[in-house]
């Protein structure tokens, strides 16, 4: 039974901020309780070489330090992505910087990547290593640093051996000049950098994870265009048959504030949550179509339903994550979503979840 509409008054009731310090306090020592598992052959997939139990993902963000990996597993996640981590430790900007836009179901944050830093979650991560599940590390830079690439590639190093996949973060619209690094010379340099890091780690014979890149919604068809070049390889000298990421995660929050009623709307910072969805499918299906489905999409943004999912997935997504929604609906969102993505998809007669990606785009 899923408890949180009774306590969700009480959590609605605190600053979003310590409700969300509640919540991983509460994860963190087992006090809240799992939903039943969801096993459907139909959801286990694939993807960059890892198995998935279910495709729908915690989208980076909610747990920045890696304290509740196998409590959100066990909410019924598919995977985790855990981050967005700097080297450093960064207190991230001045509070309030997370607002609920109650009306709209979406969510304003100006965080900044506060976090521990890139030591404390290896640490974290190195403790939980043997009890599996698939994890991603979403790497982002300190707001400090000025050659972007060293910092991805000290957090690619250091969080290798420990993740799944890496995420190299350049979308959040926090860090002062962050998503100008999604223009084509940055982004070369620092996949390049990264792609040099995993190297040397593939030829000491170490573990070398599939390396991904987020990207915002907010970008033009040229952006895009860029993105979807450099993503398949163009100026980083790769071999035949390779890319330049292994997958790209589509998208971060938005800048625009179309459409919403509530009064928090003029705060600064990324928005998400249900308004972002129609954009950030958008974006998806251009993305899908401009790499030609050669590369794993993970569709975010707004997703609150298994059908949300869905149609994420018709546009072209592998795989997809959520976050916005558990802030109304709880952390057993994620067990739902999958639930009613099995239905979904069983309706219309696929037998694995993989059949139906890009069948609308
Ligand atoms: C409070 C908050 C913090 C976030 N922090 C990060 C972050 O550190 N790194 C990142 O890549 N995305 C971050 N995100 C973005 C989410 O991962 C996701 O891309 C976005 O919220 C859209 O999904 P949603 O509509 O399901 O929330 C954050 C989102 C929220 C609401």
């Amino acid at each position: 039974m899923d408890l949180y509409p009774l306590i969700k008054p009480v959590v609605m009731r605190f600053d979003p901020e310590t409700g969300h310090r509640f919540a991983i306090a509460a994860l963190r020592c087992g006090l809240v309780p799992r939903p039943p598992q969801v096993r459907e052959t139909v959801l286990e997939t694939r993807v960059f070489g890892v198995d998935f139990p279910n495709p729908v993902g915690l989208a980076a963000g909610f747990d920045k330090d890696a304290e509740v990996v196998d409590a959100m597993l066990g909410q019924g996640f598919g995977y985790v992505e855990v981050g967005s981590v700097t080297p450093r430790p960064q207190p991230g900007n001045d509070k309030p910087r997370l607002f609920r836009l109650v009306e709209d179901r979406a969510v304003i944050n100006r965080m900044g990547f506060n976090n521990k830093g890139v030591p404390a979650m290896a640490e974290r991560l190195a403790r939980r290593k043997a009890k599996g599940g698939v994890v991603g590390v979403n790497l982002g830079k300190n707001k400090d640093t000025e050659r972007a690439v060293d910092d991805y590639v000290i957090g690619a190093r250091a969080l290798a051996p420990y993740a799944d996949y890496l995420a190299v973060n350049v979308s959040s619209p926090n860090t002062p000049g962050l998503r100008a690094l999604q223009s084509r010379a940055p982004l070369v340099e620092i996949l390049g950098g990264v792609r040099e890091a995993l190297v040397e780690i593939k030829a000491k014979g170490e573990r070398c994870p599939p390396l991904l890149l987020k990207i915002a919604p907010d970008l033009t068809d040229a952006d895009l265009a860029d993105i979807a070049a450099v993503a398949l390889g163009a100026d980083l000298g790769v071999a035949d048959g390779e890319t330049g990421v292994d997958g790209l995660i589509v998208t971060n929050t938005t800048w625009s504030r179309e459409g919403l009623k509530s009064p928090h709307k003029s705060q600064q910072g990324g928005m998400s949550g249900a308004p972002l969805f129609k954009s950030s499918t958008e974006v998806l299906r251009k993305i899908y179509r401009l790499t030609e489905g050669r590369l794993p999409l993970v569709g975010v943004g707004g997703i609150s339903t298994g059908r949300d999912a869905y149609l994420k997935i018709r546009a072209g997504a592998s795989l997809v994550q959520l976050y916005s929604a558990m802030v109304y609906d709880g952390p057993g969102v994620g067990a739902r979503v999958a639930a009613e993505l099995a239905e979904c998809l069983k309706a219309d007669g696929f037998v694995h979840v993989a059949e139906a990606v890009g069948v609308d785009a």
